[in-house]
């Protein structure tokens, strides 16, 4: 196995040695998850949260942004939406929340859409840190997977990234995903990429840590900045160099870890026209088109230059569709697309 010092190094390369190593992670994809790309439609169900993590535009302190929920009938025709479209999964996404009446309505969107689906639709959930009470009633209401990002794995910068208040432990976050393990989810998590200052090897251990908690799936990102949060300060980062060094945590992750599913996330897309069709060419295998309607995107902007804010969901579907093929992938239509590392962990 690569130690520290080579995933360090390479996770530096650029340019012709760069192309050498996403390749090879992409020959690595191919063999152990196949030449398939599978989809997840994500529901940004609220812009409320109840934290206040430094880089993130919909942090409760952010002031200059309407928040809103959707209703359940919208979530619903989100739901039928990724039905018909042969998506396969969603994944239900939101502000962090633990109030019971937030908690209640996520059960009963879970059983519903379980329903409307006649449990066609996997549902992966991405509400943040929960109790094990609420993590069992909705997995018994239909989820199956849940990410929770640890964002940082070293706790000093995850002090850095975060306030210093009881709202934003690192040991809690940690036991949070861990809890996911002893329910019976999926398990995924992932960090932000090159945060300022982070050191290549740093990003390396973030890596040796998702693997040495034994994940099932990876959603990570390349930070960028927010104007209206206390990381703005960082605007203006070069954001060609946050695409290198995402793709190239990709490819590390996927050599390290073969059979987990590993997105390829809308920051990248954020950066480039074609940052979706990279990270899958880097070892990604999962892409997560945007279903919300389209009136709400805009109020869902964690970073700016979020894209398809103006893009219909429809229209993202048909040039989805016609991009993975044009990299000569096929789409895992109707199917849930499981991590084969939790197949593989289960017959352990
Ligand atoms: N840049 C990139 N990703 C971000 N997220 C939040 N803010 C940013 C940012 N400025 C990511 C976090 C979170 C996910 C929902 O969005 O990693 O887990
Ligand atoms: Fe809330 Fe998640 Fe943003 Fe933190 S990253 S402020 S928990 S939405």
């Amino acid at each position: 196995m690569l130690n520290i010092k080579e995933i360090t190094r390479l996770l530096k390369t650029r340019g012709k040695e760069a192309y050498a190593l996403r390749n090879q992670a992409y020959a690595v994809k191919v063999e152990n998850v196949g030449k398939v790309v599978h989809l997840r439609g994500i529901i940004e169900l609220s812009n409320y949260c109840t934290k206040n993590c430094f880089y993130c535009g919909i942090r409760r302190e952010n002031k200059q942004i309407e928040r809103y929920t959707l209703t359940t009938d919208e979530v619903l025709e989100c739901a039928q939406f990724a039905l018909d479209a042969q998506y396969g999964s969603i994944v239900l996404q939101a502000g962090e929340r633990t109030d019971p009446r937030f908690v209640d309505w996520i059960t009963f969107l879970l059983k519903e859409i379980k329903k409307l689906s006649k449990d066609r639709l996997g549902i992966t959930i991405s509400l943040g840190e929960q109790n094990e009470k609420t993590l069992q009633t909705w997995f018994e209401a239909g989820a199956h997977r849940a990410l929770i990002r640890l964002e940082a794995s070293e706790k000093k910068r995850y002090t850095q990234l975060h306030p210093n208040d009881q709202d934003h432990l690192y040991e809690k976050r940690l036991e949070a995903i861990k809890l996911l393990r002893k329910t019976d989810y999926q398990m995924g998590s992932g960090v932000l990429i090159h945060t300022p200052e982070q050191t290549a090897e740093s990003m390396a251990r973030d890596l040796l840590f998702l693997k040495s908690i034994d994940v099932d799936m990876i959603g990570m990102g390349p930070f960028i900045p927010h104007a209206q949060t206390p990381m703005g300060y960082a605007a203006g980062i070069d954001l060609d160099e946050q695409l290198q060094w995402g793709l190239n945590m990709i490819a590390l992750a996927r050599l390290l870890m073969p059979d987990v599913n590993i997105a390829s996330t809308t920051a990248l897309q954020s950066i480039s026209p074609h940052g979706r069709e990279s990270g899958v060419l880097s070892g990604a295998n999962i892409i997560m088109p945007n279903i919300t309607p389209q009136s709400y995107r805009a109020k869902y902007q964690l970073y700016n230059g979020k894209v398809a804010i103006d893009e219909n969901a429809q229209a993202s579907r048909d040039a989805l569709i016609k991009s993975i093929e044009s990299i000569g992938e096929t789409l895992g239509l109707d199917a849930w697309g499981d991590a084969h590392h939790a197949q593989n962990r289960q017959n352990k």
